[in-house]
């Protein structure tokens, strides 16, 4: 049986096993405050009454995003970095290729399979140099944050989609069946050349804006309706929490804050990708605490040269 675990004072805690017991009074730690002091093992408790997750919106935000200015977010524009290298020039062909592949099964909501694996890449390049950095005792030179809040950030996309639409079976077993070749597939990338892979990532992210910019445009013409006429579409109460966005709850709104979000994927991806994988610092990494990094990436389609990171060698 499920047991049930409450917070009765600021101090003490009740478990009991099931509804009719009377709670268990647990100590946890010593009533002083000035002196608190872990007393007990404390037995990890789940809700008796629901096996469901607690709903998203009501979760506090592991990277709370900064919020975009309105204007800046309107301003982004579809942008292209042409390849310089043969690698930059397989990554974009690779990308043009992936492209073709999710035309060719559209016909579902254009957001929701691309947004399924967005979250992967940060993850495992975040991963994998947090990794390297623990195997080498070496610093990690700032990367592993931004990394990871992108995944964060590609994954808050996904769930606030799926908020509007419910995937379907179908979807439900494609998306599992793409993760397991995308994620496998860029974590043995990654370990052979991770310049690639964030050259690859940028292209990709590329892509994402010249897909919200159609979407857009085409709301804008009144081609998407279902975006801008269907009064049961709500922006879900996690969006408004974490893009803040209160007294802007249109979906248009919403998708100009996503393609915001995507551009600076690509700046950050297009730098990284320009950098020295080993040695060089992560530009953005001191932005994160005073500004908001994500606007400096944005603006920058093609990311920041090397020269600008590190200065001339
Ligand atoms: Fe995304």
């Amino acid at each position: 049986m499920a047991a049930r675990f409450k917070k009765t004072s600021s101090l003490r805690y009740s478990f009991a096993t099931s509804s009719r017991q009377a709670p268990i009074s647990l100590p946890y730690f010593t009533e002083n405050q000035s002196q608190l002091r872990y007393v007990a093992s404390v037995p990890v408790a789940t809700p008796s009454n629901s096996r469901q997750p607690a709903p998203f919106s009501t979760l506090p935000l592991s990277w709370p995003h900064k919020g975009w200015d309105h204007n800046i977010a309107s301003q982004i524009v579809p942008s292209h970095r042409p390849p310089r290298t043969i690698s930059d020039k397989l990554a974009y062909t690779l990308i043009r290729i992936c492209r073709w592949g999710m035309d060719f099964v559209s016909g579902m909501p254009p957001e929701s399979p691309g947004e399924s694996l967005a979250g992967i890449p940060g993850l495992v390049a975040g991963s994998l140099r947090h990794l390297s950095s623990i195997r080498r005792f070496a610093p990690d030179q700032g990367w592993v944050k931004t990394l990871l809040e992108e995944s964060y950030n590609e994954r808050m996309h996904l769930l606030t989609f799926l908020e509007i639409y419910k995937p379907g079976l179908v979807m439900r077993a494609l998306v599992f069946a793409a993760q397991g070749v995308f994620y496998n597939t860029l974590f043995l990338a990654y370990l052979i050349s991770p310049k690639f892979v964030h050259r690859f990532v940028g292209y990709l992210e590329e892509e994402a804006v010249h897909t919200y910019s159609r979407c857009l445009r085409e709301m804008d013409k009144g081609l998407l309706p279902k975006w801008t006429e269907d009064k049961s579409i709500r922006i879900p109460e996690v969006a408004v929490k974490y893009w803040g966005m209160e007294g802007r709850r249109t979906m248009r709104d919403l998708v100009l804050y996503v393609r915001a979000d995507e551009a600076s994927h690509r700046g950050v991806n297009h730098t990284l990708g320009n950098l020295d994988q080993l040695t060089d610092p992560n530009p953005f990494i001191e932005a994160h605490a005073t500004e908001n990094h994500m606007v400096i990436a944005a603006v920058r389609p093609a990311g920041l040269e090397r020269e600008e990171v590190v200065g001339k060698q």
